[in-house]
This record gives structure tokens, C-alpha cells and sequence, in this order.
């Protein structure tokens, strides 16, 4: 009896505290649900849906609200107007990375994505500088995009019309145009030790996106102490790491100064130079590399993976593009960029492959890097910042029906291909994904080099054909099937 009382009259005290701690001082965050003492907003937010339970918190509290995950406040940005008045108008105050417990132990703060102030600001311009100079967004990737997409249909080929799954086979492709631009060198897709680094990393991603890392993410004293998926993360990552470190040891023992081939020599010749800001280890460099595969494969394999169970599904819009494939390109060429403009309708089918799904609901958490005013509100520095790029890229009144599968989303009356400012898969501002424009390329025409020498069949009745992601924590992951690609 004493006991319980002792329990209820802590818990009241800790909840009094927290609710006092909220409310006082010069600060003054959004509102949103009442936080329970530890475990905050935790109950109140149902893990397999995240996405209908922001929207009826946006309901309640409006566009702009807090939400503790654990103890932790974190400012959920619900909608268009919201998203891009912090990304793209109070683009300095929002360009921190948040700083998850999972990511912190895998990155420790280095590289790319995960790093912070002015690690973060020089590396990124250094990494977007050099995949200029080695012709990212340019003819000469685009060249290489397209002898991997012939290497992909050879690979197809060999399955000669039966059932596989694409899992693999679609992330050999875009792990390889990384390894052409970091380490000048492609991989036979039966090279053992490259087949593992793919199943690696796509093991990784399925792992950070399960529901248990984003309890280990609010409880990270479970990282620790639990046995769980989280240290087959570990060991995963640490062989990705020795192969990465593996083959910048060579590149240093190789480099000619005078000739840089690849970005690893890129960064080892700005590191050398004296006054350079670049002066970072090669722990950094190894970080960074993997962030350029992490981020560039998974990312295509999934979307990729997706596009054909939503082209089996609707196979009328397929044919559309089909046709267009034939008219504009024909059967006896490899597409090429220019051909978009040609292609308004495949242009606005990969665009609603990408809106539709929403690869990255919340968008990689953010951080303030300064106490910030925004709006009413008054938000200390090192905040946790939430984007909902799904009440974006599913907002009903720039596309109707957002629930859809409708290329027609990013087409006029005329036919023509329209561009929408809420097309935000890569997010927006001063964090936006750096591979945009070689994600792009790689979508466009790895999906038209297949269709133009596939029809793609589907295992089940088109009608029954199941695309609800098996995961959307940090990223949706396709559900795992089989089909067919029969040679046209
Ligand atoms: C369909 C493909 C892709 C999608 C949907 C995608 C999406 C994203 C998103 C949503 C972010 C977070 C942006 C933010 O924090 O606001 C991001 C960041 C990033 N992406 Fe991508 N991405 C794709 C392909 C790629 C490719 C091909 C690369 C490699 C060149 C890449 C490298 C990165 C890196 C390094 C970051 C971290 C940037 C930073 O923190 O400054 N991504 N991406
Ligand atoms: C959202 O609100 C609706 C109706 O108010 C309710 O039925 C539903 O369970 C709520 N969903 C979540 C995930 O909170
Ligand atoms: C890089 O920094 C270290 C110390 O952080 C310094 O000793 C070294 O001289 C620097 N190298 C260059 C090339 O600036």
C-alpha cells in the first residue's frame, strides 16, 4: 500500500515537473499533447502508423506542434506551408542533423549525413563540389548510368522469363555507379565480395527502419543492454567499414597527385594541401564514402523495386509509357537524358513513383543550430526538428486524390509535364539530399532501358498486388515478391 502510494505521488511530482520545465523560462514551444514523465508522448503515438497520428495531431494543435519522444521535445512540421518556411526560409536555423542515439554510435559524428556545424558545412561542400567536377548531373555519369542499365538488362536476360526477386539484382545497379564515382572501379555482379556489401547495406536499412529501432532510438539505454536486430546492425556496418577502408589503403598507395580519378583522390590531395580547410582523418573519408552508399543505393533499389509492383498493378499506364518508350526512342538505342524532355508522361510517371511512396515519411531528423523565432514560438538551439514530407507529397489539393497512383498528378490539360513545388522526396533547403539530380538520371533511365526491353509480369492478379511498405520508420521498404521480366 505505502509502495503504490510512494509510485503514484513520484510519478505526479515527475509529471508536474516536466509539464513546469515545458512552460517555464524564456522559451516557448509549440503546443501539442501532454507528455508523460519519462517516456513522454510515447503511448500517444501509434509506431506502426506514425503518419495518421501526426495528422490528427495537426488537427488538434495545427501545423507546428511538439511532441517528446522520451524526454526529448521534438517540433513536428506538418504540411507544405510549414515544411518550407523552416527548410527553405529559416534555411540556417534548420540545417542541423538531429542527433539519434542509433545514428551517433554508427557515424560518431563524421562523414556526411550525420556530422554537424562546421564538419558537416565543409564536407558537404567538398562532396557536392567534387561530384560536379566528376560530372554529376552531367554527360559523362550519364554515360556510365547507362552502360550499367545495359548491364542490368543483360543480368534480366539470364533469368530467362522466370520468377526472381529483384531485390539484388536492384541494388547492384545504383551501388555500382557510387563505386564508379568513389572508387573509379564497377563490379561484376557476381564478384562475391561486392554482393555482400549490397546485401549488407540493404540489411542495414531494413534494420534502421524496423519499429525496434525506433524504440532504441527513445530508449537508447537499449542499445546497450539488449540483445535485438541492433547488433547485427553493428557487425554489419563494421564489414562495410573494412571494405570501404580496404580500398581507400589502395588509393593511397596508388595516387598520383597530378591525375585525380575518383573522389577518394579527390579528398586525399585536398587533405595534403596546406591551408585547406579539408583536414580530416581517413576515419572521416571512410564515413563519408559510406554515406554516399548508403544513401545512393538502398534508396534507388527500393524506389526502383516499388515502381514495378505500382507498373504491374496499373498496366494501362504502363502501356502509355510503353508507347512512348517506342515512339520516342525506339528499340534500337539506349535512352538518354534528352529523351525526357521528348517523354512527358514517363517523366510524370517517375515523378508519382516517387511522390506516391513517400520514400522517407519524416525526412531525416533535423536540429536547430540556434535558439530560433519561428512563428509564435520561441525554440531553444540543439531542438529536435520532425518534417512530415508525406503531408507534403500527400497534400489533396495539389494532388487530388493523393491515395492514387496517377501520373496525371504532373501533367496539364495539354499533356504537358508540370512541376509541382511540393514534389519534396529529396526534402529542400540547405540538407537536401546531394544526389538528386544523380538519383534522377538513375530512375529515369534505369526504369526506360527496362521497360524498353521488358514486359514486366506480375506473379498474382494485377488487382491484387500488395504495395504497402513492410517497414516506414526512417525509410519505407518494399514488401519482398517475385516476378517475371519477359524479354519484348
Ligand atoms: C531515390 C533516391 C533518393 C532519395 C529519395 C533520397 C532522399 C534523401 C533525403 C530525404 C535526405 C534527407 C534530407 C534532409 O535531411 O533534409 C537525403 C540526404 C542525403 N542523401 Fe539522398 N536520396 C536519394 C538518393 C541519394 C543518392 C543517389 C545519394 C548519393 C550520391 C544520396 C546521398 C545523400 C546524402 C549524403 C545525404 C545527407 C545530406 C546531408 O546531411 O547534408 N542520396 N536523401
Ligand atoms: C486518429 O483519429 C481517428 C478519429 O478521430 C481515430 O479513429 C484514429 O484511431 C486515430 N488514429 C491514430 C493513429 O491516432
Ligand atoms: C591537420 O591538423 C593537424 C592537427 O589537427 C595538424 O597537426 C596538421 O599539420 C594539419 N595538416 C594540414 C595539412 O594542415
Amino acid at each position: 500500500m505505502d509502495l503504490v502510494l510512494v509510485l503514484v505521488l513520484t510519478l505526479s511530482c515527475l509529471l508536474l515537473f516536466s509539464l513546469w520545465r515545458q512552460s517555464s523560462g524564456r522559451w516557448k514551444l509549440p503546443p501539442g499533447p501532454t507528455p508523460l514523465p519519462i517516456i513522454g508522448n510515447f503511448l500517444q503515438i501509434d509506431v506502426k502508423n506514425i503518419y495518421q497520428s501526426l495528422t490528427n495531431f495537426s488537427k488538434t494543435y495545427g501545423p507546428v506542434f511538439t511532441l517528446y519522444f522520451g524526454s526529448q521535445p521534438t517540433v513536428v512540421l506538418y504540411g507544405y506551408k510549414a515544411v518550407k518556411e523552416a527548410l527553405i526560409d529559416h534555411g540556417e536555423e534548420f540545417s542541423g542533423r538531429g542527433r539519434l542515439p542509433i545514428f551517433n554510435k554508427l557515424f560518431e559524428g563524421q562523414g556526411l549525413g550525420f556530422s554537424h556545424g562546421n564538419v558537416w558545412k565543409v564536407t558537404r561542400h567538398f562532396t557536392i563540389n567534387t561530384l560536379r567536377t566528376l560530372g554529376m548531373g552531367k554527360r559523362s555519369i550519364e554515360v556510365k548510368v547507362q552502360e550499367e542499365a545495359q548491364c542490368l538488362v543483360k543480368e534480366l536476360m539470364k533469368t530467362n522469363g522466370s520468377p526472381c526477386d529483384p531485390k539484388f539484382i536492384m541494388g547492384y545497379a545504383p551501388c555500382n555507379v557510387i563505386c564508379s564515382i568513389v572508387f573509379q572501379k564497377r563490379f561484376g555482379y557476381e564478384d562475391k565480395n561486392f554482393i555482400n556489401l549490397v546485401e549488407k547495406v540493404e540489411e542495414c536499412v531494413k534494420i534502421l527502419s524496423s519499429p525496434w529501432l525506433q524504440v532504441c532510438n527513445v530508449f537508447p539505454l537499449l542499445l546497450d543492454y539488449c540483445p535485438g536486430s541492433h547488433n547485427l546492425l553493428f557487425k554489419n556496418f563494421k564489414f562495410i567499414k573494412s571494405f570501404v577502408m580496404e580500398k581507400i589503403k589502395e588509393h593511397e598507395e596508388l595516387l598520383d597527385v597530378t591525375n585525380p580519378q575518383d573522389f577518394i583522390d579527390y579528398f586525399l590531395i585536398q587533405r595534403s594541401q596546406a591551408n585547406q580547410q579539408l583536414n580530416y582523418t581517413l576515419e572521416h573519408l571512410t564515413v563519408l564514402v559510406i554515406d554516399l552508399i548508403f544513401g545512393g543505393t538502398e534508396t534507388l533499389s527500393s524506389s526502383i523495386r516499388f515502381a514495378f509492383l505500382l507498373l504491374m498493378k496499373h498496366p494501362h499506364i504502363t502501356a502509355k509509357v510503353q508507347e512512348e518508350i517506342d515512339n520516342v526512342i525506339g528499340r534500337h538505342r539506349s535512352p538518354c537524358m534528352q529523351d525526357r524532355n521528348h517523354m512527358p508522361y514517363t517523366n510524370a510517371m517517375v515523378h508519382e513513383v516517387q511522390r506516391f511512396i513517400d520514400l522517407s515519411p519524416n525526412n531525416l531528423a533535423h536540429e536547430l543550430t540556434c535558439d530560433t523565432k519561428f512563428r509564435d514560438y520561441f525554440i531553444p538551439k540543439g531542438t529536435m526538428v520532425m518534417t512530415s514530407l508525406t503531408s507534403v507529397l500527400y497534400d489533396s489539393k495539389e494532388f487530388p486524390n493523393p491515395e492514387t497512383f496517377d501520373p496525371g498528378h504532373f501533367l496539364d490539360g495539354n499533356g504537358n509535364f508540370k512541376k509541382s513545388d511540393y514534389f519534396m522526396p529529396f526534402s529542400a533547403g540547405k540538407r537536401m539530399c546531394v544526389g538528386e539530380s544523380l538519383a534522377r538520371m538513375e530512375l529515369f533511365l534505369f526504369l526506360t532501358t527496362i521497360l524498353q526491353n521488358f514486359k514486366l509480369k506480375s506473379l498474382v492478379d494485377p488487382a491484387d498486388i500488395d504495395i504497402t511498405p513492410v517497414y516506414s520508420g526512417f525509410s519505407s521498404v518494399p514488401p519482398t515478391y517475385q516476378m517475371c521480366f519477359i524479354p519484348v
